[in-house]
């Protein structure tokens, strides 16, 4: 079967680049800024960097140790696992709901990813060259509700995602992030010099630390917590199947830290390359997608050297948001791919077409399918609550209870080879800490409100 020559990362640095191209995606530059302007700026900061490193990163060395000990899809891996360990196959359901949610995922993620390419190609052309506030949101909402255009640029962001992923770990995703990741760092380090010194750096920077409690409150803190699963991409099988592909030599505990500062550190960077813009053009920080898509291109447009900037910022945007769509479709791939009835090339096409008609759906609920809502929620609300909300958290959940209660304590200390110190701070959070503060959240996003 396929499974016996299971894929391995060719390095520490590979694995590297490709968990954190995981992590960095829309999530930091699209989402982060506007969610921590609607949580009153700096107190929302410290609440989700809070929750990245007590709860995010505890939960990244549990996912990642899961994954390496089974060495298979996170479905096999846990089935395996639990055989192992002499517990019930019910356990399989966290990978179950990892492969799924990963895929339901990946369908409206793909969308903006093609708002993004959309975006590139708008920025070069000069399209954004002196665009007004109403010309900006104008264009932005023809551009959604069109029934055809979103739905080619949807095409091709899944078609590059494709591409990368049928050529397996070595040649295709690990060739693709180390050279993708590096040159998203030097576009982001580019970009925050320069909003740095033509733009309002200082008022950023006061926005974005100088805490306004009043603004905080429960449901803030329980976006703030959705957000770090979101943007460390933990629970639901990316971080399982990276985790698969390690080799024994790599420190779990070593690596999970320096994904979650990666990750932290480019959603601030993303924040200071973009706040100073908004704040030196006077903007109006815009609500929800609209802060990149409808208020940057207004500065864009003003700005001397504006489309050069403007084709730096969405192509960088672009690039992590590759990075972060391969993790997603990689799940699926691999695990049809075990089931050793498909290729790995024929099941990235099936999976990718798949996901392609799914994410069509979500993308014409903005336009023509606007009025079709599931539970009173639109196509994309829905996806985005089922996975967010639900699936994201219980199988966050139930991995650190699967660690913490029905594995025994010496093969997760043999499997990590952590520092005793540091491993009895990590059991702990995961024993108690992790599971209720997440079923705290849980409840209140379920029955809270
Ligand atoms: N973390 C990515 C982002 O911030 C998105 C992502 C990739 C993800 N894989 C994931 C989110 C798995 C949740 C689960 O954009």
């Amino acid at each position: 079967m396929a499974g016996t020559t299971h894929a391995h990362w060719s390095s520490r640095w590979a694995f590297i680049m490709a968990a954190v191209g995981s992590a960095v995606g829309l999530g930091n530059i699209w989402k982060f800024p506007y969610e921590a302007n609607a949580g009153g700026g700096g107190a929302f900061v410290l609440v989700y960097l809070a929750f990245v490193f007590l709860i995010g990163t505890p939960l990244l060395v549990a996912e990642l140790s899961l994954g390496r000990r089974g060495q298979s899809s996170p479905i096999r891996s846990m089935e395996k696992i639990a055989k192992e360990e002499g517990r019930t196959n019910w356990w399989s359901l966290v990978g179950w709901s990892g492969v799924i949610g990963s895929f339901i995922v990946i369908s409206f993620y793909s969308i903006v990813g093609g708002w993004t390419l959309s975006y590139v190609v708008e920025a070069v052309t000069g399209g954004m060259t002196g665009i007004t506030k109403d010309a900006a949101e104008a264009h932005f909402n023809d551009m959604v509700t069109d029934p055809i255009n979103p739905l080619i640029w949807h095409a091709v962001f899944m078609a590059i995602t494709v591409g990368i992923v049928l050529r397996g770990v070595e040649g295709g995703l690990e060739k693709a992030v180390t050279v993708l990741m590096p040159a998203l760092f030097v576009l982001l380090v580019g970009l925050v010099v320069y909003s740095g010194v033509t733009g309002d750096f200082s008022a950023a920077v006061n926005f974005l630390f100088a805490p306004d409690w009043s603004k905080m409150n429960a449901d803030v803190a329980l976006n703030a917590l959705g957000q770090s699963f979101f943007s460390l991409s933990l629970a639901l099988g990316s971080i399982m199947v990276y985790g698969s592909y390690l080799t024994k030599d790599v420190k779990i505990g070593k690596a999970a830290v320096t994904i979650a500062g990666a990750d932290s550190a480019v959603a601030i960077m993303a924040g200071l390359a973009i706040f100073p813009i908004v704040f030196q053009f006077g903007l109006t920080v815009g609500k929800e997608e609209g802060l990149v898509f409808m208020t940057l291109p207004i500065a864009f447009g003003q700005m001397t050297g504006g489309a050069v900037i403007g084709t730096l910022f969405f192509g960088l945007l672009t690039v992590a948001a590759i990075t972060s769509s391969i993790s997603l479709l990689e799940p699926s791939v691999s695990y049809l791919e075990e089931t050793d009835k498909l290729d790995r090339k024929k099941a990235t096409f099936l999976i990718g077409t798949a996901a392609f008609l799914l994410g069509s759906l979500s993308s014409l609920g903005f336009g023509v399918l606007s009025d079709v809502t599931i539970f009173g929620k639109s196509i994309i609300g829905f996806k985005s609550y089922i996975t967010n909300n639900l699936m994201m958290p219980l199988a966050g959940m139930f991995m650190a209870i699967f660690i913490g209660w029905f594995i025994s304590r010496k093969n997760i200390m043999d499997e990590l080879a952590m520092e005793d110190r540091w491993f009895r701070v990590w059991y702990f959070m995961i024993k108690f800490v992790c599971p209720i503060a997440i079923l705290i959240v849980f409840y209140n996003i379920v029955f809270g409100f």
